[in-house]
């Protein structure tokens, strides 16, 4: 009996060292990660050079996610305070009077929209820049404009308590930041295309930071355990698409964050969706009904 306590005890104690190990080498790799300055090519372009479309810019800045993510004035909000991990942001003011984004040159916003780089080119962590690595030149200098124009709202400095798994997660490399998941060396285009299925195309690339790059759903990787994989958007025989037979349908499920049968749908950032267009809602139907079938999951 003795024997098996010391024993037991022993392993215990190896455990806790082990752990103890562990937990300071995440912390230690994860912070060392979030801080390494990544050297990409910038390819700047004159965001003077456009008419600035200021109603383009606040209907971007509506639907993309980024009044849901920092307030519909730009002045940072509490986006995760998930109670059973210990997960808290509060996200950044972005508008003049906030010490994030208010001395930001055009070159910066390319960097941080397209490449997940703030100006000292180290990466940002939670904010998906993936989603707008291909935003159109014409519609960056729309959103740009319509942000520097928002009121100076007080300053709150960002707030980020990220919970050790999930900066082991990091550190090791299961959870990625958006300048990993972007293609640097990608161009984005100049022009929102005109084609339908093209724009369609266009508008999904804001799906895909949690529903895969292939839009086949998984879970997302990096978001609080209590989140619901993400569903598959093909045309697979399990895809949740086959609930949605017409454009209308699936603009009501947009707009209203609930399935036909009155059942709320988790996590999608309704505040943002249902403020899209009818036009952009049933260009991202049509193309979404275009793709091949994908096993669920694999994102
Ligand atoms: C899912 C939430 C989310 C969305 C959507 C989002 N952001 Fe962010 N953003 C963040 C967080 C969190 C940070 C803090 C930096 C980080 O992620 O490490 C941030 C940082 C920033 C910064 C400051 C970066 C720095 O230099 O410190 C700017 C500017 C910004 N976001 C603008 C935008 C714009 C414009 C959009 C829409 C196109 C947007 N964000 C969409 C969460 C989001
Ligand atoms: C912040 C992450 C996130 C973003 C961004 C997002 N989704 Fe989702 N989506 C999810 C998750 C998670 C689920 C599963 C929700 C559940 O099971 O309750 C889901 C479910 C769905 C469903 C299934 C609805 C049903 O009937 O159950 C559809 C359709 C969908 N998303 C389409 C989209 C489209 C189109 C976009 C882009 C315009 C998008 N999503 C953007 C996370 C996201």
């Amino acid at each position: 009996m003795n024997k098996l306590i010391k024993i037991v005890g022993g392993s215990l104690v190896v455990l806790a060292v082990g752990a103890g190990i562990t937990a300071g080498a995440a912390m230690v790799l994860s912070e060392r990660k979030m801080n390494r300055v990544v050297d990409v090519r910038v390819a700047r372009f004159d965001l003077g050079a456009f008419q600035p479309n200021l109603e383009r810019g606040e209907y971007l800045f509506l639907t993309r996610g980024c009044s849901e993510c920092h307030g519909v004035q730009g002045e940072g909000r509490v986006m995760i305070d998930d109670q059973s991990s210990g997960f808290y942001i509060h996200t950044p003011n972005i508008t003049r009077g906030g010490g994030a984004a208010a001395t930001y040159s055009d070159t910066d916003w390319i960097a941080l929209l397209r490449h997940g780089l703030k100006p000292a080119r180290t990466p940002v962590f939670v904010m998906p820049s993936e989603d707008y690595a291909q935003m159109a030149d014409e519609d960056v200098a729309a959103l740009v404009a319509y942000i520097r124009a928002l009121p100076a709202a007080p300053e709150k400095k960002a707030e980020m308590r990220i919970p050790l798994m999930l900066k082991a997660m990091y550190a090791f490399g299961v959870a990625t930041d958006a300048s990993e998941k972007i293609d640097h060396t990608k161009p984005a285009p100049a022009r929102v295309p005109n084609d339908l299925h093209a724009q369609g195309e266009y508008i999904a690339k804001t799906c895909a930071g949690c529903h895969g790059a292939g839009l086949a759903g998984g879970k997302i990787p990096g978001a609080p355990p209590s989140w619901p994989a993400a569903a598959n958007l093909t045309s697979a025989a399990d895809s949740v698409m086959n609930r949605y037979a017409s454009a209308e349908q699936f603009r009501q499920m947009m707009r209203s964050g609930k399935r036909a049968d009155g059942t709320t749908i988790a996590v999608m950032p309704f505040e943002s969706l249902r403020a899209m267009s009818d036009a952009e809602l049933d260009a991202v139907f049509g193309f979404l009904k275009t793709l091949q079938p994908k096993a669920s999951g694999t994102r």
